[in-house]
């Protein structure tokens, strides 16, 4: 989609956010466009899969009212360059090529073609969950960037604490999870070597109001940070906060990561590890080795306790699963 249809329809969205009635009038006057074009673009939205009434002579409106990301506040509330779009394909393929910079967030309401790790689907409907990647350009040896999905996710584990939520638990080496259901994902690719040091691209995923009819295609266990902060009595923030304490928490954590490498998080990260001294398989192409998590090496490896001793596992192309 062209940035200038992006736009229209992002502030076709804002008007329509508080769940009024806007006449068509009022709107293709507002964006200097015809009648007949905002049928067009409403249509677009209900493609994106948008509740819209439209009824004679009183407009169009939400079903429900929404609260968008706002970039203003964004930049303004973090150390990021902050871009938010309605729609994209990936948040991380926006950040690749020509388009990175070091800390660029671009953001997203709607992914088409969001990415999973693994090559793996990331189910992405518009307005209700976090999708943002984040350009770090680093001087760290590409050898030290194992524990780096790992400190991700301790960043975005802590920011939820911060906001009041106990409980997050971490999954090796990309999951953020919650009662043994996925509450969020990282999937961290390289944009390539620059003058200067390695372009790495930090995607994150966080559910948090989907609606279970938009996660069909979810084959795992997950939930939503909303319905973590009903079970735990707690007033619920909107996404815009919990993206700023997100960002806030991993600006933090990168710092800490770049000045002393992984090591210093081995604490924390076996507070949150889900797997320690759990029975689980790792699942490899050729074949599944099954033992006991036995936590992290100072590199990010996962150690499994096996019959033969501890053997250290290496992200690349394996999962993780528990056993019962
Ligand atoms: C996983 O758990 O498999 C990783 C999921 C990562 C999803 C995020 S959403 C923002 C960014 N853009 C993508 O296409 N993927 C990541």
């Amino acid at each position: 989609m062209s940035e200038h249809k992006d736009n229209q329809l992002q502030q076709v969205l804002s008007l329509l956010a508080d769940g009024e009635f806007h006449s068509g009038q009022g709107i293709a006057e507002h964006l200097s466009v015809s009648r007949a074009y905002i049928w067009k673009l409403m249509q677009q939205l209900q493609e994106l899969g948008l509740d819209i009434e439209s009824v004679t002579r009183k407009g169009y409106r939400l079903a429900k009212p929404l609260s968008l990301l706002d970039h203003e506040a964004l930049n303004r509330d973090t150390n990021f360059d902050c871009q938010v779009l309605l729609t994209t394909d990936s948040t991380n393929q926006q950040l690749k090529g020509q388009n990175f910079a070091h800390h660029k967030v671009v953001t997203a309401e709607y992914q088409s073609a969001g990415r999973g790790r693994r090559g793996r689907q990331w189910v992405s409907p518009l307005a209700s969950n976090l999708y943002w990647s984040l350009g770090w350009q680093t001087h760290m040896p590409v050898q030290q960037l194992g524990g780096l999905s790992l400190v991700v996710g301790l960043a975005v584990a802590n920011a939820l604490t911060k906001l009041d939520i106990q409980g997050i638990e971490l999954k090796w080496p990309n999951d953020i999870r919650y009662h043994g259901k996925k509450v969020g994902g990282i999937l961290i690719e390289l944009s390539g070597d620059a003058v200067g040091g390695l372009q790495v691209i930090i995607g994150v995923g966080l559910n948090i109001d989907m609606h279970p009819q938009a996660a069909q295609a979810i084959e795992q266990q997950w939930c939503n940070v909303n319905d973590i902060f009903e079970q735990q009595a707690l007033p619920k923030k909107s996404r815009q906060q919990i993206l700023i304490a997100c960002l806030t928490e991993l600006e933090n954590y990168l710092q800490t990561f770049e000045a002393y490498g992984f090591a210093g998080f081995l604490d924390e990260w076996q507070q949150k590890d889900e797997c320690m001294d759990k029975k689980v398989v790792i699942l490899q192409a050729d074949k599944d080795i099954k033992g006991i998590g036995a936590g992290v090496d100072a590199t990010g490896a996962f150690l499994l306790q096996t019959g033969k001793g501890i053997k250290p596992i290496y992200a690349g192309e394996v999962s993780l699963r528990l056993r019962e």
